[in-house]
């Protein structure tokens, strides 16, 4: 089946066109269009994104086809973000999806974009080689969540970050230090030079069974050094290197935790912009191969953001418990604050 995805959740205007027939998710484009216009406003502002939706949708849908060298004919489907998000940018998509399909007369999947997420190192891959129970680590500027992906679209949040993301505190971090944004290959780079143990920083991990995350700790103490005193470069790169010594201890630990605690668990996801830290990986990837657990990653950087080659990829996973679309209804947004889902 060929697959038109859209998503407009937050700010991005992204459409997709997958392929999922012989049991495999072959994305055939991912088209992105990312709105500049809130950085003065240093957030997101629904009414402008609303609007930038609007402007950028039909073209970004129409390039999706082109890259993909399919048209209408060919869609067999079209998946949209229902929730959650920004009501006035999930708008633009649904109506959008329903006007598309009325006109072309293709049925309509509502998709909720975290099992975008939860389900994007799907993408690329032949389905067979997805092993349900997963554990999937999500890890993005927005998102700090783990989730146990059970079977078809079924999952459950196991822990989630209780303040910020922690690509988040990997950009603060970066922007205390005069790093530039986005902070976390910054960091990353600083890092290779520096001693991890050079800094002595908080080591947050809640109760001893707790499954959530906090940062909020280690950047007030990044900014009590950074405002103690100014750093030479060398101390830079120290501290850059003991950031991500914390933040990788922390992450493998939960990691480690819910393995222990789920033992049907057959395979660990890694997901999301903090995925392509690669100490961070490596330190996964020896947790993994010590539990005998097969590790995933994404197989493009660009499933990682928010983009629409995972909601249209989704649908495989919907469609396997639903194979009956044949009717065409129409979406409505259900908004939902999305952060640190
Ligand atoms: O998933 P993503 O591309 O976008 C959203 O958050 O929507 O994640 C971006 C986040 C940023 O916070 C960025 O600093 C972080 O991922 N990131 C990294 C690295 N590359 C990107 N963090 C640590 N190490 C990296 N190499
Ligand atoms: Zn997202």
């Amino acid at each position: 089946m060929l697959i038109l995805g859209i998503e407009t959740s937050c700010d991005d205007t992204a459409a997709s066109v997958v392929d999922t027939s012989n049991n495999k998710i072959q994305v055939l484009s991912n088209i992105r269009k990312s709105q500049g216009q809130h950085q003065k406003y240093g957030g997101v502002v629904p009414e402008i994104a609303g609007r930038v939706h609007q402007k950028n949708i039909f073209s970004v849908v129409k390039e999706a086809l082109t890259e993909a060298k399919k048209d209408w004919n060919d869609i067999d489907a079209i998946a949209c973000t229902q929730t959650p998000g920004l009501q006035a940018a999930l708008l633009v998509g649904t109506s959008t999806a329903s006007f598309l399909s009325l006109l072309h007369n293709k049925p309509l999947i509502s998709i909720d974009h975290i099992f975008g997420h939860i389900s994007s190192c799907s993408l690329d891959r032949v389905t067979a080689d997805i092993k349900l129970p997963a554990l999937v680590l999500t890890v993005s500027g927005g998102h700090t969540s783990m989730y146990l992906w059970e079977e078809g679209t079924r999952t459950q949040l196991l822990g989630k970050t209780l303040d910020d993301a922690a690509g988040e505190a990997f950009d603060k971090t970066a922007r205390m230090l005069g790093l530039g944004y986005p902070g976390g290959p910054n960091v990353e780079i600083r890092a290779k030079n520096g001693n991890p143990k050079g800094f002595d920083l908080p080591y947050i991990y809640l109760s001893k069974e707790s499954l959530d995350f906090s940062f909020s700790g280690l950047k007030s103490a990044i900014s009590r050094i950074t405002q103690a005193e100014t750093l030479s470069n060398s101390q830079i790169d120290d501290l850059c290197a003991s950031f991500q010594h914390v933040m990788s201890r922390i992450l493998t630990t939960k990691v480690q935790r819910a393995l222990d605690k789920y033992p049907q668990v057959k395979q660990f996801h890694f997901v999301g912009g903090v995925s392509a830290n690669q100490q961070i990986r490596t330190e996964l990837e020896t947790l993994c191969q010590k539990k005998k657990i097969d590790m995933l990653t994404v197989k493009s950087l660009s499933y990682c953001t928010d983009n629409a080659a995972m909601i249209a990829g989704s649908a495989y996973w919907y469609l396997q418990e639903n194979p009956n679309i044949a009717q065409i209804k129409f979406l409505n947004p259900q908004a939902k604050h999305i952060s640190n889902n």
